[in-house]
């Protein structure tokens, strides 16, 4: 709700210091595209306006058959999940819907850990990350592509963000299924930290991460 107030100027139906809310405010918004861009996947966008960052999501260059289907089911569960963590920091938040095709984010300065120097991969990283990732699972959202790099990044503080919700599924808080795809996760979590920090893992850790990579080894597909 904006309240118009004597230091501020008013524009009815503009609000320069909000997010984009039209996709003709996102294009217009737009310095950077960001990832790789392809018929099937969205376009991601970084967006700067009155000193402020965002991040789009825009899945209009899609191709139809892909935007309707697997774009659209994408989307859908990336505003789900995110809309479930509106309260954990290191997450983006929703931050505006510009039209039915494109999602704007919360944006993170920093590197994410493929690039990072192994240095800044510490610690207090690793705590901060581990509880995202439980604060995520306890509100029933698994992610399911945090080995993929690109989506963990360092953010300038040292703290972790987890990133590119488009794989993450919304399930009920505490069940079977959750706890059984959470170990996904999970492990994804301890190879990077065993990577950076040979060593630090504890004996529980240590467990689970041989047991996940015996299954990795026994499941034909990857
Ligand atoms: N919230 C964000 N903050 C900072 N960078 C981001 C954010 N979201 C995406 N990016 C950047 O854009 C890239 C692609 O975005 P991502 O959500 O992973 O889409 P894709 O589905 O193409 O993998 C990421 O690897 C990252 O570099
Ligand atoms: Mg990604």
């Amino acid at each position: 709700m904006e309240h118009w107030s004597p230091d501020r100027p008013y524009h009815p139906g503009m609000s320069e210091d909000g997010p984009p809310q039209t996709a003709a405010e996102v294009e217009r918004a737009t310095t950077q595209l960001l990832g790789k861009q392809g018929p099937f996947r969205p376009t991601v966008r970084l967006l700067e306006r009155a000193g402020r960052t965002w991040v789009a999501k825009d899945y209009r260059a899609c191709t139809p058959l892909y935007r309707w289907s697997v774009g659209a089911w994408n989307l859908r569960r990336e505003r789900k999940a995110l809309e479930r963590l509106r309260d954990v920091e290191g997450v983006p938040h929703v931050e505006a819907v510009a039209g039915r095709w494109i999602l704007l984010l919360t944006h993170f300065s920093g590197r994410d850990i493929g690039k990072a120097d192994k240095s800044r991969q510490d610690g207090a990283f690793f705590a901060s990350l581990q509880c995202i990732v439980t604060r995520m699972h306890a509100r029933g959202v698994v992610h399911l592509d945090l080995r993929q790099r690109r989506n963990i990044l360092i953010r300038p503080d040292g703290a972790a963000a987890v990133i590119d919700f488009g794989a993450a599924l919304c399930l009920r808080p505490g069940g079977g299924l959750l706890r059984w795809l959470a170990r996904i996760d999970e492990s994804g979590v301890l190879k990077y930290k065993r990577r950076a920090r040979p060593g630090s893992l504890s004996a529980e850790e240590t467990a689970i991460l041989d047991r996940a990579e015996r299954r990795r080894r026994l499941w034909p597909f990857s």
